[in-house]
């Protein structure tokens, strides 16, 4: 790809990215958009494909949000890797590249925040109270900024997506929200920017989320079992197992409102299983579903 590709795809601008729309628009073109933090992997491009699929024209945002962090250093070592996003966007169909600092999208004097109440106090915005209002700020700019029909999330981050779909039901977005499944790596680590900070040790122990969800979704598909207790107790188990993981929530959830069912509740199919877990310094999170038939290792490969 030439770098002339690359820097008329890319808008560092809000105006250049009305810009690159409005053009789309007016060839009548269906917009598809896909907010993302860079350091792009298989999980971002799975949702730049789907999105490139769905749309006549993609808009692909890069943008570490600095309010969306409520751990400075976690922000700071953040990668910043554009000019490989950028390419690595197109290729996988992305037509314009929103790059734009955290000046052009803050400007000082800002102040105008979304605030949603309920899910967004729970699980990953339980111990990071400014998180989800960060999250829903940003990509309410964005969805004013780009306007687009879709706008695509990865189910690797459940929470936030149901946060999203509520956030444009409670505010009328005229946006349809698509959920795309959870990419991993052939041993099931899910993938994430964060997983290139983990050492060689860590990386083989951070195994252990999937190691755990799998194991609920076997006791729930497999033997029956239907009580929250029994889901988590087996999850910690397999997280206890592992001496460089510390779990910070192990739970089963609605996944409307993701409550945590409580402990002598019953769960049913649909329901989530959810884990954040510091392995060494890095936080890892994945979910998955609780169905009537087991999700295997061997989907993945
Ligand atoms: P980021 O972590 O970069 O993720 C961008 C999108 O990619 C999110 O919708 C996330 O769920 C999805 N994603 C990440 N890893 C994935 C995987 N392994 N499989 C499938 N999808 C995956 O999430 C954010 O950025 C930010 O909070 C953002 C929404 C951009 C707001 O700043």
């Amino acid at each position: 790809m030439t770098t002339d590709t690359i820097s008329s795809a890319l808008c560092t601008t809000i105006a250049e990215a009305h810009g690159a729309v409005f053009s789309a628009r007016m060839a009548n073109r269906t917009i598809g958009l896909v907010p993302t933090m860079g350091a792009l992997h298989e999980g971002h491009l799975s949702l730049i494909r789907r999105a490139a699929a769905e749309n006549g024209f993609v808009v692909v945002s890069v943008f570490v949000n600095p309010i969306q962090f409520d751990d400075a250093a976690d922000f700071v070592a953040y990668p910043h890797t554009i000019e490989e996003d950028a390419a690595l966007a197109i290729d996988a169909g992305a037509d314009a590249v929103f790059a734009p600092s955290a000046k052009e999208m803050y400007p000082d004097g800002f102040s105008s925040y979304i605030d949603m109440g309920g899910i967004t106090e729970r699980l990953c915005g339980a111990a990071r109270k400014a998180h989800f209002r960060g999250v829903c700020t940003v990509v309410g700019k964005l969805f004013h900024i780009v306007q687009p029909d879709r706008a695509y999330f990865g189910e690797k981050d459940a929470q936030q997506l149901a946060v999203v779909r509520k956030m444009v039901r409670d505010l009328n977005f005229p946006i349809r929200i698509v959920g795309c499944p959870t990419v991993r790596e052939p041993d099931g680590l899910a993938m994430s920017s964060r997983n290139a900070r983990l050492s060689q040790e860590e990386r083989k122990a951070a195994r252990c989320l999937f190691r755990a969800l799998s194991e609920a979704c076997r006791l729930f598909a497999e033997e029956g079992a239907r009580g929250a207790a029994a889901l988590t107790g087996a999850m910690r188990g397999v997280l206890a197992a592992e001496p460089l993981a510390r779990a910070e929530y192990v739970e089963i959830v609605d996944p409307e409102t993701f409550a945590s069912r409580a402990p002598e509740a019953a769960v049913h199919a649909g329901d989530r299983a959810m884990l954040a877990v510091h392995v060494g310094g890095v936080r890892l999170i994945d979910n998955m579903e609780l169905t009537e038939t087991r999700e295997t290792l061997a989907d993945h490969d």
